[in-house]
């Protein structure tokens, strides 16, 4: 009996799908090769279903002999291991950015006498069409919270934004950058205190309490499936920090960040830290703790930001910190820092890759922009949080226009700076 191979995500089945594996059927056993969430997240977003739910649909359709793992979004490595007879493909890589990989899938096949076979595209129906209805109806808390954990496991970078209301949300969720067949998007929101702050005309001194941010995180979740990365301050005292995970939790969201402060708190960025101190590695350690122990689900994580290079310790003592708040069940650990240069945090992370136990690391790379996230993943880290663009974008655009009319004594100038308004109108499509 022949092999035939065919690859596919397998996300949302349809009769496209189906096409497929019964014309490959007729050639001979099929096996199919399921693209890992790894692969996926390769080219495009993370899809709905993790590996072992789709293994489970696949699995169970007429037709397939056999499931393996398709580690790579290219074909090469599988097809040298199975060396099939055929492998099957829709006709519509014949153009696009697929046209290299199905000339290196023709080039291997060639070896052993393999045959590339074309069925024609199922017109009427896609996977993108589906994946746009799909994020329409939404999400779940659950699903929503673990999926930070699987970008984690799925990418070399998981990149997150700033958010601050439903609208700079709406932002993260839907903007894209195509660039030679992949998808660039991000991967989920940091509510920040010092944006939601900001937004609320407040400083950023934990004085905008825990049911207004309550707010602003709701505004966001109910128009977002992305996740979200809570930034929670200090923590509070540890017997409130339990009740904000708890909260955060219940609502969905996947992380929070605490920082390893006592006090009034000041904002990081500012020159000035005299009257801000750290946290004991002792307390905060015990903080994590109780969060910890607070949380219901395996799913929900608590990340422990270290303020030492903020505060000018270094990064021995940083270093000392991240071991501790691991042992005490740090999900993930965040070097700050506000140099003009990414050198202290690239130290840090470089002596972080010898500790012995590691979590995830995350930056925040505000004070050194010209940091890439290529630069990033080589020195071993996991996320990076944009940590306030939306909000510093649309500042100045809101003061020039306010400017504009003041100075022109009407409003024409500032109108050919702005949106029109019936793109404002229909700038979030709603059903009648
Ligand atoms: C925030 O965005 O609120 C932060 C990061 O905590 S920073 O402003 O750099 O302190
Ligand atoms: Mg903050």
């Amino acid at each position: 009996m022949k092999t035939v191979y065919v690859a596919m995500s397998a996300d949302l089945i349809h009769p496209g799908h189906l096409n497929i594996i019964k014309e490959a059927q007729k050639y001979g056993k099929v096996i199919l090769g399921l693209l890992t969430d790894e692969a996926i997240a390769s080219y495009k977003r993370l899809p709905c279903l993790s590996y072992e739910q789709r293994k489970v649909v696949v699995e169970n359709i007429v037709g397939v002999e056999r499931v393996i793992p398709q580690h790579t979004l290219d074909y090469i490595p599988n097809l040298l291991e199975i060396k099939p007879d055929y492998v099957v493909h829709g006709d519509d890589w014949k153009t696009g950015v697929q046209m290299g990989t199905r000339a290196r899938v023709m080039d291997a096949l060639r070896q052993w006498g393999g045959e590339l076979i074309e069925p024609p595209y199922t017109e009427g129906i896609s996977s993108t069409q589906l994946n746009e209805a799909l994020k329409d109806i939404g999400t779940t808390p659950e699903t929503r919270m673990k999926c930070l954990r699987r970008l984690l496991q799925a990418k070399n970078i998981v990149r997150i934004l700033e958010v601050h209301n439903g609208l700079s949300g709406l932002i993260v969720e839907k903007t894209s950058f195509r660039d030679q067949g992949m998808t660039r998007e991000f991967d989920g929101m940091w509510l920040s205190s010092l944006t939601d702050s900001t937004a609320k005309g407040k400083p950023d001194i934990e004085f905008v309490d825990l049911t207004s941010r309550m707010n602003t995180l709701n505004n966001i979740l109910e128009v977002t499936t992305k996740p979200v990365l809570y930034d929670g301050d200090s923590g509070s005292i540890p017997e409130h920090f339990v009740f904000m995970v708890r909260t955060l939790e219940r609502l969905g969201v996947s992380a929070v960040v605490i920082e390893d402060k006592v006090g009034p708190k000041r904002n990081s960025l500012l020159e000035k830290q005299d009257n801000q101190r750290q946290d004991s590695i002792e307390s905060f350690s015990d903080k994590i703790r109780m969060g910890k122990q607070a949380q219901v689900t395996e799913d929900f994580m608590v990340i422990a930001r270290i303020e030492s290079l903020i505060l000018g310790k270094g990064v021995g003592d940083a270093l000392t910190r991240a071991a501790a708040f691991m042992d005490a069940g740090a999900d993930a650990v965040l070097i700050h820092s506000k140099s003009d240069k990414p050198d202290e945090v690239l130290e840090f992370c470089g002596e972080y890759s010898r500790l012995g136990k590691k979590v995830p690391l995350v930056v925040l790379p505000t004070t050194y922009p010209q940091v890439t996230e290529e630069q990033l993943v080589e020195a071993g880290v996991n996320v990076v949080i944009y940590a306030n663009h939306m909000l510093r974008s649309a500042y100045p655009a809101m003061q020039q226009a306010a400017e504009s009319i003041l100075k022109n004594s009407r409003c024409l100038e500032a109108d050919r700076e702005c949106m029109p308004v019936k793109d404002m109108i229909t700038l979030i499509p709603h059903k009648e």
